[in-house]
């Protein structure tokens, strides 16, 4: 399966994406704003894809030919003959709904709307579309081309052929998918690390047991591949407060109540890899 796909933003997310579905077939136009963030994203692609092929993982000639099906454009209107679009930019919902409405308005009445949002619920971003059957979470991970995962995301509205097209689209370029049937704060993914990453902090801050052992026993008793508490840090402890603040918000849970030791951690600025101090230090 390939077509035509639209990816709305070039950051890390949105190039990857972009690489990802390029890679497979799909003959992708990517939009962003300036040419700067256009020539930063396909510089990425070119390097990730340069990769890959000095590893033996992919012919060069294979990806000249998935660089050629990769056009980049600053202008929306551009990607209004697209099967399937996938918006990427950043985080917030106000950017998210000026692009949601335009794209309502430009593509064709069959076109996917599919948004990469690690947590604004779906149904929130369809609200502003005249289509909310066909706007859809597609939740990739990051580095998107090593992550498997696609995260498929149904808002209140959304159909099952939506479902099935976009798990068709994140299949073809290679990922397994999970579907997440109702729109919950943090979805499956966001709920399952908060709520580990908040119960490790907080044995963490009563003494129950240090940084590292807490670490360890993931690794070696659960077979995570990394402890939650590096976790943290690689992520961001702010980013993993917000997440967890607003999926406490919504859901009124308290294991989602992040401790105190998080929010002063914030406060201090110990947020992780990002500042060099987090749960651990990091030279
Ligand atoms: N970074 C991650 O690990 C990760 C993982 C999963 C999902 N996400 C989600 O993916 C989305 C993008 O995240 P990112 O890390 O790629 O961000 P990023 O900051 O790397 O990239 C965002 C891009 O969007 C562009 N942009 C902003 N407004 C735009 C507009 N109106 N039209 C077109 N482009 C526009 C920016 O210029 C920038 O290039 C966010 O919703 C984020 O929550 C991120």
């Amino acid at each position: 399966m390939a077509g035509k796909l639209a990816v709305i933003g070039a950051g890390l997310m949105g190039s990857g994406i972009a690489q990802v579905s390029a890679q497979a077939g799909w003959d992708v136009v990517l939009r962003d704003v300036t040419d700067e963030a256009l020539a930063r994203g396909t510089g990425g692609i070119e390097a990730s894809y340069g990769k890959f092929v000095s590893k033996g993982r992919l012919t060069a000639e294979d990806a000249e030919a998935a660089l050629g099906r990769i056009t980049t454009t600053t202008d929306l209107d551009a990607v209004a003959d697209a099967d399937i679009v996938v918006e990427a930019v950043f985080e917030k919902l106000e950017v998210k709904h000026e692009i949601f409405r335009t794209l309502d308005k430009i593509v064709r009445d069959d076109t996917v709307l599919a948004s990469n949002t690690s947590a604004i619920p779906i149904t929130k971003i369809a609200a502003v579309t005249g289509r909310p059957e066909r706007v859809v979470g597609a939740h990739f991970f990051s580095p998107v081309p090593m992550m498997q995962l696609c995260e498929l995301v149904r808002g209140y509205k959304t159909s099952d052929e939506t479902l099935a097209r976009t798990r068709a689209f994140a299949e073809s370029v290679g990922k397994t998918c999970i579907v997440v049937n109702r729109d919950v704060a943090g979805f499956v993914t966001t709920r399952l690390i908060s709520a580990l990453v908040v119960e490790a902090a907080k044995l963490y801050e009563s003494g129950v047991a240090t940084a590292e052992d807490i670490d360890i026993a993931c690794k070696l008793g659960f077979g995570h591949a990394m402890g939650p508490l590096a976790t943290a840090d690689l992520t961001g402890v702010d980013i993993l407060l917000h997440a967890t603040e607003n999926i406490y918000t919504e859901s009124q849970d308290e294991k989602f109540a992040p401790p105190e030791l998080m929010r002063r951690m914030v406060d201090a600025g110990d947020i992780g890899r990002k500042s060099g101090q987090g749960f651990y230090e990091h030279g």
